[in-house]
């Protein structure tokens, strides 16, 4: 197991893209500036994406814009092409991801495109990215089954993260995006991933629709991948995987890995008060079984 694990907030981005009601940016801007304050160093803000495809981030520019910069603390953005990328280096993101399948049907669905078509813009994007000197991270989606296609074998999963890893992407994101998996099927998808990109590249993206996400994550670190992503207050899905729910709980993760001995920088209790503040703002429960608990103590 890692002794120290890197947390990638993903609730402002993957928590907020498919909610129904409206979401301001100011809402954004202070759920951001309260994950920072919980000492998260790595947070996902927006996406530079089409505001036809995804309404809900048609504010990018204004949430890059506007976020109240903390010191060390890295501001991404999803970025699917040349466009996204200017736009969100424009905007002051300090890095960008470009995000990929392991499955053509969901590739078309969810950004237009084969994955070869999707490859190829990324490589635009890593081109210039590199000649600004932004760090770009990968997505594999679906790497663990998809809503189209149903089962993905490893070795589909692996050669995308290869293409990603090659093209210059310092991290690739390996995103169960349907949250279908299970730990053995984790560990032979990342022993897959692990024979082409080093696992210190490597990060798990676990959604948890299945109730498997925290079981993957384990599965994970046993392997030794040392970065995960997570939402807080368990928000979000996808808007081109019907039916799947959020991410796994920033807060649920952060209690397992507190309770591993994991190091991570990160404050529980101010974590949950972040995910107290959107569940509010939102007008729903937080679907994080620790902050549940927390809030039952009186603690939340
Ligand atoms: P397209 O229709 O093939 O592209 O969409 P296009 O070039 O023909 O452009 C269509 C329209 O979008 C045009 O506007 C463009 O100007 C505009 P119109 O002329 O119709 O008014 N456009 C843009 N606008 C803003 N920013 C841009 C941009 N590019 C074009 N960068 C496209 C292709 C990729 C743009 C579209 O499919 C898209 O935006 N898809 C995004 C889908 C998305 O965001 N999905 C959710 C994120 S992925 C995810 O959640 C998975 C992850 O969490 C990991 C996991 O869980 O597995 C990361
Ligand atoms: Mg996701």
């Amino acid at each position: 197991m890692p002794a120290k694990v890197k947390l990638v907030e993903m609730g402002a981005r993957d928590g907020l893209q498919n909610e129904p009601g409206t979401v301001t940016t100011q809402t954004k801007l202070d759920l951001i500036a309260r994950l920072a304050e919980a000492g998260l160093r790595h947070i996902e803000a927006t996406a530079f994406v089409s505001p036809k495809w995804v309404p809900q981030m048609a504010d990018h520019d204004a949430v890059m814009r506007g976020v109240p910069r903390r010191p060390g603390v890295v501001y991404s953005a999803l970025t699917p092409n040349l466009r996204g990328f200017q736009a969100a280096q424009a905007a002051g993101a300090d890095e960008v991801a470009v995000f990929a399948a392991a499955s053509e049907a969901f590739s078309q669905k969810n950004i237009n495109c084969s994955i070869a078509q999707s490859l190829a813009r990324f490589e635009e994007v890593t081109r210039a990215a590199q000649d600004a000197g932004v760090p770009v991270r990968g997505y594999v989606s679906c790497v663990l089954g998809c809503p189209y296609a149903g089962d993905i074998a490893p070795s589909a999963v692996a050669e995308v993260a290869a293409a990603l890893h090659a093209m210059g992407c310092h991290e690739i994101s390996l995103g169960d995006t349907i949250g279908v998996g299970t730990p053995g099927k984790t560990q032979a998808m990342l022993e897959a991933v692990m024979a082409r990109v080093p696992v210190e590249r490597l990060a798990g993206h676990f959604h948890d629709t299945w109730g498997q996400a925290l079981a993957n994550v384990h599965a994970a670190l046993q392997l030794g991948v040392a970065t995960f992503d997570s939402s807080v207050a368990g928000l979000g899905g996808c808007p081109y995987a019907p039916g799947a729910a959020g991410n796994v709980a920033s807060e649920d993760l952060l209690y397992l890995l507190d309770g591993l001995g994991i190091e991570t920088g990160v404050d529980l209790h101010r974590l949950a008060a972040a995910g107290s503040f959107i569940s509010h703002a939102l007008g729903r429960p937080s679907r994080s079984k620790v902050a549940q608990a927390l809030a039952g103590q009186g603690l939340g």
